[in-house]
């Protein structure tokens, strides 16, 4: 696509005018797609409804941009590979065209069991070929995706499928990960008993182990897909039609859908990535995330595809077999541009320089790295052994309401600083505000980040309640997008992205809810009370330390402890599980009832005596209760 920056300068200038011309700037970008119908009006925006809307008027289907327009050319070019579990099984490749006729196989198998525009469909399912293939049928029926990351517990996808009704879950038999067989259709099963709305599932054969099959509900997806055509017209969407809902965790109550709409999700994912990944015609880009999260879904199936680059599917674990299972993967792939999370290169980088120092990583020409701040150790061990000091390393700030990655530097062009993620893409204008919402303008100083003028894949909505959408992200500060994180920006204008200022924990690049955590912990019938905070870990970013109030302090805590994990496994999944649980007879609260999750963290961090002022509480006494009760971290 002919919207590649090549070099800081055009960085800047593009930057520019980006700013100065919003809608010109984006009417160019768009233009670079293949649409059915061109847009009418670039955009309307009006951020304090929400209502933001891009290319109106505008017909597309993402999977004509992802699949179709490179087959004249680019056919036999593999647009997939997929790296299975267990490193002696055969690796699978599509190229382009294969890609594309799975895709319409697929799509003619949700149209012949009833999917049509606009329904909602559930995927809970390994990082096998058949997920990328089902999400871009789904894209090209005209249907909604749900990924469900699943590690979730039945409940919670019970929760998910209900809160968009779904009609269909798309599964497999179980999960293989690492030396572990995990469930997945006895986990769909088990939700489905309270999900009404769901007709249908298909099943994917993973293991190939038995599992139970519903009659008239439950089809195996390899026996539909032998009969289905491999030819689907793909749908004209509208440009604001919906493309998928990903639920993420907030500050308070359940998880909410995210909303992203087909065009203007599609220009940014391709954009971004273009631009960000830098990726030449024959390289190879692989990122280790799962396509349950935001990344996946923007820099593992659709920003990689628009721009007919062959993109790496990953269905196993860092460290199975071994710890050089990623780099062992490099090397046979010969990976070009490398994306992972923080937590993962301090977990690696624990194992030992000797895993790296076995593979070559000659391929290596970018590192990127996303979900969670990257601390400068990390950093420099990715920099200097990983990329033996040669690859630029792309520290990607974003988030699943962003759509596509906001702030970055280009590959090899923009200047890098460890730690900082560094300057906006083209068209993103991030400020930062104080308390009050005033701009803070002096430089070093840590501010709130917030946005101040839409781009292209900003969400639009929380599915089935708007008013939660502006609550949570448009109506702290008036007229623009609060992102819940801190930043800081440096005298050359780079941004240094702190974390999150808002009840919000981020462990190993997830998000999770304090709320959610809490809720989960109260269903224990002897838990009166919780109250969840993050704290540092060395490896995971964050870790979840959980104050709990028992109906009368455990006789025998350990198990207390274990009841309490296998409740929050139940209720949300093993990545909600504490690592820390203390037992508390009280917790700090304010006279109106609020707790004061402050003294908390600052307690689980091990700074309990470094209180400040706690005379606001209702009973200062407890915080002493707690901190001398502190478990050692
Ligand atoms: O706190 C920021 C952190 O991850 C949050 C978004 O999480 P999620 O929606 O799950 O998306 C993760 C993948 C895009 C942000 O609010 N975060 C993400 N990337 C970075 C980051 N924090 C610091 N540096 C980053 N590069």
């Amino acid at each position: 696509m002919n919207f590649r920056i090549n070099s800081f300068e055009e960085y800047q200038s593009t930057y520019k005018k980006s700013v100065e011309d919003p809608e010109g700037f984006w009417d160019g970008i768009a233009s670079e797609y293949q649409w059915k119908k061109k847009w009418d009006k670039t955009l309307n925006w009006d951020f304090e409804k929400p209502d933001v809307r891009w290319f109106e008027g505008g017909k597309l289907n993402i999977t004509e941009n992802c699949l179709d327009r490179h087959l004249a050319e680019n056919g036999d070019k593999t647009a997939l590979i997929w790296e299975p579990n267990n490193p002696d099984d055969a690796t699978v490749t599509f190229t382009f065209t294969e890609l594309h006729e799975a895709v319409c196989q697929m799509a003619n198998v949700l149209q012949k069991n009833g999917v049509v525009k606009g329904d909602r469909l559930c995927f809970y399912m390994p990082m096998i070929p058949e997920l990328a293939i089902g999400v871009l049928a789904c894209a090209r029926i005209g249907a909604i995706h749900s990924v469900v990351f699943a590690g979730f517990s039945a409940n919670a996808l019970a929760d998910r499928i209900n809160d968009a009704s779904c009609k269909m879950v798309l599964t497999s038999d179980e999960i293989k990960r690492g030396a572990k067989v995990m469930d997945a259709k006895k986990v769909v099963d088990e939700a489905l008993s309270k999900c009404p709305s769901v007709e249908t599932v298909l099943v994917a054969k993973s293991t190939g182990n038995d599992v139970p099959m519903q009659a008239g509900r439950d089809l195996w997806m390899h026996e539909e897909m032998s009969e289905a055509e491999a030819e689907f017209e793909a749908v004209a969407m509208d440009s604001e039609d919906m493309l998928f809902v990903l639920y993420t965790s907030g500050s308070t109550g359940k998880p909410k859908g995210v909303v992203h709409t087909c065009g203007g999700y599609m220009v940014y994912a391709g954009y971004s990535f273009n631009n960000v990944f830098q990726p030449a015609d024959d390289d190879v880009y692989w990122c280790t995330a799962d396509i349950g999260w935001i990344t996946g879904h923007s820099y593992i199936v659709y920003g990689p595809l628009l721009n007919g680059t062959t993109t790496v599917m990953f269905e196993g674990v860092p460290t199975w077999p071994d710890s050089g299972r990623f780099w062992e993967i490099c090397d046979k792939h010969k990976v070009s541009q490398f994306y992972t999370a923080p937590t993962a290169i301090r977990a690696l980088m624990a194992c030992g320089d000797e895993w790296i120092q076995k593979h070559q990583l000659s391929s290596l020409k970018v590192l990127g790295t996303v979900g969670e701040p990257i601390n400068e150790e990390a950093w420099h061990w990715y920099h200097d052994v990983v990329g033996r000091g040669k690859c630029p390393i792309v520290d990607t700030w974003w988030q699943t309401e962003t759509g596509g990655i906001m702030l970055s530097g280009l590959a090899g062009h923009s200047p890098m600083k460890p730690s900082f993620a560094g300057y906006p893409l083209p068209g993103i204008q991030p400020v930062l505000l104080d308390e009050k919402g005033n701009l803070v303008e002096e430089n070093n100083q840590e501010g709130l980040l917030a946005i101040k003028y839409p781009w292209p894949s900003i969400l639009r909505t929380t599915y089935g309640d708007h008013e939660r959408c502006r609550l949570t992200y448009f109506s702290h500060f008036k007229g623009y997008y609060f992102t819940g994180d801190g930043a800081k920006r440096d005298d050359n204008g780079m941004i240094r992205v702190i974390g999150r200022v808002d009840d919000v924990i981020n462990v190993s690049g997830h998000r999770i809810g304090t709320a959610e955590v809490e809720n989960a912990i109260d269903e224990h019938p002897d838990v009166v009370e919780s109250a969840v905070v993050g704290y540092p870990h060395d490896i995971k970013g964050q870790g979840i330390y959980a104050y709990v109030i028992c109906r009368s302090m455990p006789e025998n805590q350990d198990q207390m402890r274990q009841e309490i994990l296998d409740v929050v496994t139940k209720e949300i999944g093993k990545i909600a599980k504490p690592e820390m649980i203390q037992f508390v007879t009280g917790l700090p609260k304010t006279r109106s009832g609020k707790i004061m999750r402050r003294i908390l963290r600052k307690i689980a961090e091990g700074d309990g005596d470094k209180l400040g002022d706690v005379s606001t509480l209702l009973d200062p006494s407890v915080v002493e209760d707690i901190h001398r009760g502190v478990l050692v971290v």
